[in-house]
């Protein structure tokens, strides 16, 4: 077999190897400027960063913990502004080990309790923040005193419900009896854009936070079918009823929902929209289909669970904004079931049809919104190996699926083929190619781009055939971007497999055509025990937002003793989950 001389891909980055260290890594030729920390203000009015010395009041003022999904709105909006825009940022989750102090963490008066939870919940949610820079090659600034800035938390924000669920019965609470208003947004997953300029956010692990036990309600399997399993990770339920289900039967019902935020209107509520369905939504990605109306993609990232689509019932108007203001109220959930011959078929998730009736205990397309999982069970979707991120090749119009791993899969098929999966791998999908790319249509074809883990027969992977002399193996693959040529980015998150693998977590770049398709190139390494979130690049693909979440947390790792104090290394801070912006030394695109 003849070698080729030359890298075949068409990256002019040298890889970095995949060993993890106590700092992040770039690419020769790049720089790295950690432009967001947790604790960093976002309101004017934002005290300093004291983690010794933490409350809700300054944390609901300050850039949040964990940052995950990172999308950049340039300004004015419907520009394409590559200098000057808004950076939306989602804060995923908190880890009181990490966050505080040994003497805050640990104290059982009620009165610290209650504070640390409330810190906690002010931590959550999502950041907007302007930022802008001289011309690309130029450092980024965060404007301090912008109006556009804003902080929505899981402690003091009020959503709007809308869409077929709002009022329902099962989202009544005592708190709110219209069932139409929520306090906060939890577990703020990836997310994606719309074309008319919001930004919708994932609501995905939202069991952590809810105790009581599920055998003490009348419908346990409402919980455990969202893994609500009386194990909270938090002690939110202690202070707030709210987050206790044999109290407050139906708080969790609403959570698990995507949500639209404007970031150019910081009086405008956020709003969970409900049509789109309730589950663990890793995040939601838009696309205009031929005809004008947006199709959203939304995977479910849990271990067997299932990939969906909404399509708008009407046209998207890019001549009045506000016309699209209630876009995603009306329109068609669907779920994906992958055959074994290769095509993807995409079934209505609509009630009175295939079973989702009274019979199954659906009175209305509420109740199949309310528990869609149990749906698309009902209606033969394909369980698949945690779908993470999907995304839209820009220049293809291909989707893509980040399939984590499933570690427990016992039986293997065409989607899913590895049983177990430790590794994960990516779906490509392809809709009819018409007068457009037909993201509505009822059937797609799939394969595989490449299958995760080392290059070794036991692991099962598969690559392109040069990998092993130009490029790197890479292992639970979860959020991409795309540049403008319609060149992959593939960020991963292997969770303590990291440390077991030697194998740090970080962005990989990835052809989808010619001689270096499926060939990762490590572009970026995270610091020992972050995992990599984001991507976003500027309109211009000059500069490149990378979400580096928790720093330093391995097995065992705390405030005062972590793996890394990333990104400040200025003992005794604690690591700062962060974005860091990516740019070439000469200010040229990203990846050449
Ligand atoms: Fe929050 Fe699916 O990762
Ligand atoms: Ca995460
Ligand atoms: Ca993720
Ligand atoms: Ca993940």
């Amino acid at each position: 077999e003849v070698v080729p001389e030359m890298d075949p891909t068409s990256f002019g980055f040298r890889r970095l190897d995949d060993a993890i260290q106590v700092n992040h890594r770039v690419a020769e030729g790049y720089t790295v400027q950690t432009l967001l920390r947790w604790g960093d203000g976002v309101l004017a009015d934002a005290p300093p960063f004291d983690p010794f010395q933490q409350s809700p009041e300054a944390q609901s003022k300050q850039f949040g913990y964990n940052n995950d999904f990172v999308t950049y709105m340039p300004l004015p909006v419907g520009s394409h502004n590559p200098n000057h825009g808004l950076l939306c940022v989602n804060h995923e989750y908190t880890d009181a080990a990490m966050m505080f102090p040994k003497a805050q963490r640990a104290s059982e008066s009620p009165e610290d309790l209650k504070r640390m939870v409330e810190t906690e919940q002010a931590a959550h949610g999502h950041s907007v923040v302007e930022i802008r820079r001289q011309g690309p090659g130029a450092a980024w600034q965060v404007v301090k005193r912008s109006r556009y800035n804003r902080r929505i938390t899981a402690w003091q924000s009020k959503l709007q419900i809308r869409g077929p669920a709002a009022g329902h019965a099962d989202l009544r609470t005592l708190d709110d009896p219209t069932g139409t208003v929520c306090v906060g947004t939890l577990n703020n997953c990836a997310g994606g854009t719309t074309p008319w300029g919001t930004v919708l956010l994932g609501e995905e692990n939202i069991n952590a936070y809810f105790g009581g036990n599920p055998a003490r309600t009348t419908e346990p399997q409402r919980y455990t079918s969202m893994g609500i399993q009386g194990r909270p990770s938090y002690r939110w339920h202690e202070v707030q009823p709210r987050f206790d289900i044999e109290q407050n039967p139906n708080e969790p019902n609403r959570f698990g929902w995507v949500v639209e935020v404007d970031p150019y209107d910081p009086t405008a509520r956020p709003v969970k929209r409900t049509a789109l369905g309730r589950f663990k939504h890793e995040g939601a990605t838009s696309v205009v289909l031929p005809d004008g109306r947006v199709a959203i993609y939304s995977g479910d990232d849990s271990a067997g669970e299932f990939l969906y689509r909404f399509v708008t019932q009407e046209r998207w108007n890019p001549n009045a904004r506000a016309a699209n203001r209630d876009l995603l109220d009306q329109g068609s959930l669907s779920v994906a079931q992958f055959s074994e011959e290769g095509f993807v078929r995409w079934i209505p998730l609509e009630h009175g049809q295939r079973g989702l009736d009274a019979s199954q205990g659906f009175a209305s397309q509420a109740d199949v919104l309310i528990q869609t999982r149990r749906a698309a069970r009902v209606v033969g979707a394909t369980p698949l190996d945690r779908p993470e991120d999907v995304q839209v090749n820009p220049i293809s119009g291909r989707l893509y699926v980040a399939l984590t791993n499933h570690t427990q899969r016992q039986q293997a098929d065409g989607a899913n083929p590895r049983a177990p999966n430790p590794y994960g791998h990516i779906l490509e999908l392809t809709p009819p190619m018409g007068e457009g790319v037909e993201h509505g249509a009822e059937r797609f074809l799939w394969n595989i781009l490449l299958l995760g883990g080392p290059l070794d027969e036991a692991s099962g992977s598969a690559y392109n055939a040069y990998v092993e002399t130009f490029g790197n193996w890479l292992a639970a693959p979860d959020n991409f971007a795309f540049d403008r040529q319609g060149r992959m980015w593939i960020a991963t998150d292997q969770g303590g497999a990291q440390l077991k693998r030697g194998h740090a977590d970080g962005l990989f770049a990835c052809d989808l055509q010619g001689m270096g398709r499926a060939l990762p190139k490590r572009f970026f390494s995270c610091p020992v025990g972050a995992e990599m979130c984001g991507p976003a690049f500027t309109p211009d693909d000059t500069s490149l937002f990378l979400a580096v979440q928790h720093p330093g947390e391995v097995k065992g790792s705390s405030f005062e003793n972590p793996a890394s104090r990333w990104p400040d290394f200025a003992a005794p801070l604690p690591p700062r989950p962060a974005v860091v912006v990516v740019t070439h030394k000469q200010g040229k695109v990203i990846g050449g």
